[in-house]
């Protein structure tokens, strides 16, 4: 990384502890909500009528790009991406070479105000703990002391921010798996209410494996959330994938067989952990096989997905293979050296996964809102100082008019 990220305070952060404190003191996960808010039916439509939007013109922004996975899947649906950020000097090269954009830097420093409107907020926002992990449980003011730890730094809430800001029609966010158990649950409990109770959006969840459209297996939650109540179905997606077979180079570069030194190395491991009871070890593949999912530290030794050759140690993928494996096209450049490049992939998205969201998601947008379904969001009375109607469409918080340092272009 070539910077660390500096802090903003997010007001939607002190709203999500607000939350937070209204949870019932003695439950163990402090912002579990049992009942929803109070709500007041009112029998008036609250969105106001209006034609579905037209794909062509849809703007979204790309947070979080590294070398913009999602901005390939949006704009091959028709998208036109307005803004991109990540402060990975390396990724920022990528992504220049591929879209003529450098990304701005850290989000942290970017003036939430100087982010172009936009129709759909796209983000595979890294998952850092919440800080609520690791205070102790007898600490009762150390609950909120340590939800309030975590947040610092934690990058959900920029895009909070920048939602509760710019009110954004849609939003397709990426995760790891295991976002929703992380912390006992906490964790996924903060981000729902934040979007849910604090910022009014409707969200869908869904763990997708992208093995049934590239040969790997890698399974990531995608969280879409829209601003009126509106009927979305995920995509669905076939039932078999492709093979590995179908994105091997015909004559990769000798220097991707593992030395016999390495391949030694791994397999002792592989071996001492099998004794003691252990599944660790490598994932040796051949042509007919899916892969294991592919990380950002396949550049250390490979091991996770390893390809057995004839008559000579196995080797690893390229780092075109790997673009290949995450369903990048093969005109896409590659100009950083193979450890940068294995990184980004390891950390990037499924484009062929995103892009069936994202037409889903332009697709839902298209067809104009079903008023019967936004009867119910005006005059609610949320928690005092908290809430957020998606009916009122304005911001939560009022941003400081100080402008923020940002990357120059
Ligand atoms: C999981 S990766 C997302 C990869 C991306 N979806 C893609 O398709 O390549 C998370 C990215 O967030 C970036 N990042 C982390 N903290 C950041 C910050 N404060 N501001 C901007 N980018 C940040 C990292 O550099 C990393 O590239």
């Amino acid at each position: 990384m070539s910077a660390k990220p500096t802090v903003r305070p997010s007001p939607i952060k002190k709203a999500a502890i607000k939350v937070a404190k209204k949870a019932p003191a003695k439950t163990e996960c402090v912002i579990v909500r049992e009942d929803p808010p109070p709500v007041r039916v009112i029998t008036e439509p609250v969105t106001p009528k209006r034609k579905g939007i037209n794909p062509d013109s849809l703007r979204f922004i790309d947070l979080f790009c590294g070398i913009g996975g999602f901005r390939i899947a949006f704009e091959k649906a028709g998208g036109k991406c307005v803004f991109s950020s990540d402060y990975d000097k390396f990724s920022q090269q990528t992504y220049k070479a591929n879209f003529g954009e450098l990304p701005h830097g850290d989000i942290n420093q970017v003036d939430v105000a100087d982010i172009p409107s936009h129709d759909i907020l796209c983000a595979g926002f890294p998952c850092q703990p919440f800080s609520i992990a690791g205070v102790s449980k007898k600490n009762s003011l150390g609950r909120l002391h340590g939800f309030d730890d975590v947040k610092q730094g934690n990058l959900f809430f920029s895009i909070a921010d920048i939602l509760d800001h710019h009110r954004p029609s849609a939003f397709v966010l990426e995760n790891v798996k295991n976002l929703k158990g992380h912390d006992k649950g906490r964790t996924f409990t903060v981000i729902k209410d934040t979007l849910e109770t604090i910022l009014g959006y409707t969200i869908y969840t869904k763990i997708i494996d992208a093995r049934t459209v590239v040969p790997q297996h890698r399974e990531r939650i995608f969280i879409v959330g829209f601003r009126e109540k509106r009927d979305f179905e995920f995509p669905v997606f076939p039932e078999q994938g492709p093979l590995l077979g179908s994105i091997l180079e015909s004559r990769p570069d000798a220097k991707y067989t593992l030395t016999d030194h390495l391949w030694n190395y791994l397999q002792n491991y592989a071996a001492k952990h099998k004794a003691a009871g252990n599944g660790f070890g490598f994932g040796l593949v051949s042509k007919k096989d899916t892969t294991r999912t592919l990380s950002a530290r396949y550049h250390k030794d490979g091991s996770e997905i390893l390809i057995a050759q004839n008559g000579k140690n196995p080797r690893r993928l390229t780092p075109r293979e790997c673009a290949r494996l995450m369903g990048y096209p093969d005109d896409y450049k590659l100009v950083v050296s193979d450890t940068q490049a294995y990184r980004q992939f390891g950390n990037s998205v499924v484009v062929p996964v995103v892009e069936r969201i994202a037409k889903a998601v332009m697709a839902t947008l298209n067809r104009p809102v079903d008023e019967k379904l936004n009867l119910v969001l005006r005059d609610e009375k949320r928690i005092e100082g908290v809430g957020q109607t998606s009916s009122s469409l304005a911001p939560v918080t009022k941003y400081p008019a100080k402008k923020r340092t940002r990357t120059k272009k």
